[in-house]
C-alpha cells in the first residue's frame, strides 16, 4: 500500500507548474474525437482519471496518440463513434463516466460503463433520469442510480430540464446528449457550475446560447466542428490549491505556480482565501483556448476564519479539503454551509475531512450540510496541527490535503493509501518537495 511521509519544518520556495486541468482534459477530448481532422491537445491533464477517458474514446473507435505533452486526437466527426467490444472503465472519475453517459446515450450501438469502488458508490440517478426523459434506455444497478450502467443507444429528443443541483457533470452530460437529440434543449441549473463545456463549445464553434442559467442547444447540427490544430490545456487550480494553502500557512513561503486556469466558475478558493488574508497575486494574465490563465504568486500570511455560504459552493467545490486545513490553523471560526454535495465526491468529504484533520487536533464539528472550523491560530500566528497517522480513504483530494496539513506539525506525517493521487496528479509528492528543496 503506498504512502506518504511528510518532513516539516521548511517553508515553501519557488517557482512551479501543475498539471493540464482535469475538467477541461476530459471535455477536450471528447470534443477533439467527436471534430472533423487532427487536433493537438497539449499540456493535458495526465491523472489516471483523464487517462481513462483516453482510453474511452481508443475503445470507441478514436485513434489517440500520446505523449507525454500532447494528444494528438484522429476525430472522426459527431457520428463516427463505433461499439466498443467491452466495457468501459472509468476508474475513480465521476467526471469521465457521467459525461460518457451523456455523449453514448444517443448513439446507435451499446455501451457498458463502469469505474472502480468508489464510483460504483456515487450517484447516477442524478443523470440516467434526464436522460431517460430525452428517451435514452439506461439499466443499472438500484434502478439505474449506481454504476455499473448499461447504455443501449437510442434516438434522443430534446429536453427542457431544471437540475436541482448546480453540477457542471449533470450540465455538461446533458448538452453531450442534446447534441445527439432531436430539437432544441433548455437545461437550467441553479447556479452557474464551471463552464468548461459552454468555452470549449465557443472555442469550436458549437453553437448554443444562454440565457441567465438555461443554455439552450439544437441537436444534430448540419456539419459538425473541425479539429484543433492546438489546444492548450491551462494548468489546474485544484491542483495548485494545495500549493496555494501550503505556501499561506507556511511562515516565510513565496511561491509562484505558472499558468493557471482562472476561470471564474472556479476561483473560490482564491476568494476566499483573500478575505482570509491571504496574500495572493495573479500575474501575467492570458487566454487559452477560451479559458483566462495567470501565473499564481503567493506568500505567507496570518489568516482568519469566514463564513462560506451557499453562493460560494460551486466555485470552490473542489477546494474544500485543503481550505479546511487553513481554517483549522487560523484565528477563529470558519463556517461552511450549503454544501452538502460534498458528501458524494470521491468520498463523503465531510465526514473524511473532519475525521483526519480532528485526528490531527483540528476543532470542527460536522453538519448535514458543512462544517464548523475553530481554528488553533492567534491574533500573532496561524496555529500548528500535531502529528497523526492519516488516511486518505481512497480520495485524492483529502491525500494531498493532509500532506499540506502536515506540513505545520512539529514531527513527520505519513499518510497512508495515497495511490488514489495518482488519478489527478501523479508528480504531486515530487512537486512538493521541490517547493521545500533541501539544499537550500
Ligand atoms: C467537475 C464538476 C464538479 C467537480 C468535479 C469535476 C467537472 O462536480 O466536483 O471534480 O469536471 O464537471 P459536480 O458536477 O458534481 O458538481
Amino acid at each position: 500500500m503506498a504512502s506518504l511521509t511528510i518532513t516539516p519544518g521548511r517553508s515553501l520556495q519557488g517557482t512551479i507548474s501543475v498539471p493540464g486541468d482535469k475538467s477541461i482534459t476530459h471535455r477536450a477530448v471528447i470534443l477533439t474525437a467527436l471534430a472533423n481532422g487532427v487536433s493537438r491537445v497539449t499540456s493535458y491533464c495526465r491523472g489516471e482519471d483523464c487517462l481513462n477517458t483516453v482510453r474511452a474514446l481508443k475503445a470507441l473507435g478514436v485513434r489517440i496518440d500520446e505523449s507525454d505533452e500532447e494528444l494528438c486526437v484522429h476525430g472522426k466527426g459527431l457520428w463516427g463513434l463505433t461499439e466498443p467490444n467491452g466495457p468501459i472503465d472509468c476508474g475513480n472519475s465521476g467526471t469521465g463516466i457521467r459525461l460518457l453517459t451523456g455523449l453514448l446515450a444517443g448513439q446507435d450501438f451499446f455501451t457498458v460503463l463502469t469505474g472502480d469502488e468508489s464510483i460504483r458508490r456515487r450517484p447516477m440517478g442524478r443523470i440516467v433520469k434526464p436522460l431517460r426523459e430525452m428517451g435514452a434506455t439506461i439499466a443499472g444497478r438500484k434502478g439505474g442510480e449506481l454504476a455499473p450502467l448499461a447504455v443501449m443507444g437510442s434516438r434522443l429528443r430534446a429536453i427542457t430540464y431544471a437540475s436541482p443541483v448546480a453540477s457542471a457533470q449533470i450540465k455538461s452530460a446533458l448538452l453531450l446528449a442534446a447534441l445527439f437529440a432531436e430539437g432544441t434543449s433548455r437545461i437550467t441549473e441553479p447556479r452557474l457550475s464551471r463552464d468548461h463545456t459552454e468555452r470549449l463549445f465557443q472555442f469550436f464553434n458549437i453553437a448554443f446560447r444562454r440565457e441567465g442559467t438555461t443554455l439552450l442547444i439544437e441537436g444534430r447540427p448540419l456539419v459538425g466542428w473541425n479539429a484543433a490544430p492546438r489546444l492548450v490545456i491551462p494548468g489546474d487550480l485544484s491542483a495548485a490549491a494545495f500549493f496555494i494553502v501550503g505556501a499561506t500557512i507556511i511562515p516565510g513561503s513565496d511561491v509562484t505556480i505558472r499558468q493557471v486556469g482562472v476561470n471564474p466558475t472556479r476561483v473560490g478558493l482564491l476568494d476566499v482565501m483573500m478575505s482570509m488574508g491571504a496574500n495572493i497575486q495573479l500575474i501575467n494574465r492570458r487566454e487559452e483556448a477560451g479559458e483566462p490563465v495567470a501565473d499564481i504568486r503567493v506568500k505567507s500570511a496570518r489568516l482568519h476564519g469566514v463564513a462560506i455560504g451557499p453562493d460560494l459552493i460551486p466555485q470552490t467545490i473542489d477546494e474544500f479539503p485543503v481550505l479546511c486545513v487553513a481554517a483549522a490553523v487560523a484565528e477563529g471560526e470558519t463556517i461552511i454551509s450549503g454544501a452538502e454535495e460534498l458528501r458524494v465526491k470521491e468520498s463523503d468529504r465531510i465526514a473524511t475531512v473532519s475525521a483526519e484533520l480532528c485526528a490531527m487536533g483540528a476543532q470542527i464539528t460536522e453538519k448535514p450540510d458543512g462544517m464548523v472550523v475553530r481554528g488553533l491560530g492567534t491574533a500573532e500566528d496561524n496555529g500548528r496541527l500535531q502529528t497523526a497517522h492519516g488516511r486518505s480513504h481512497g480520495d485524492h483530494r483529502v491525500a494531498m490535503s493532509l500532506a499540506i496539513a502536515g506540513l505545520t506539525t512539529s514531527a513527520p506525517t505519513v499518510i497512508d493509501e495515497t495511490a488514489c493521487i495518482e488519478t489527478s496528479f501523479p508528480d504531486f509528492h515530487r512537486t512538493l518537495l521541490e517547493l521545500l528543496d533541501e539544499r537550500r
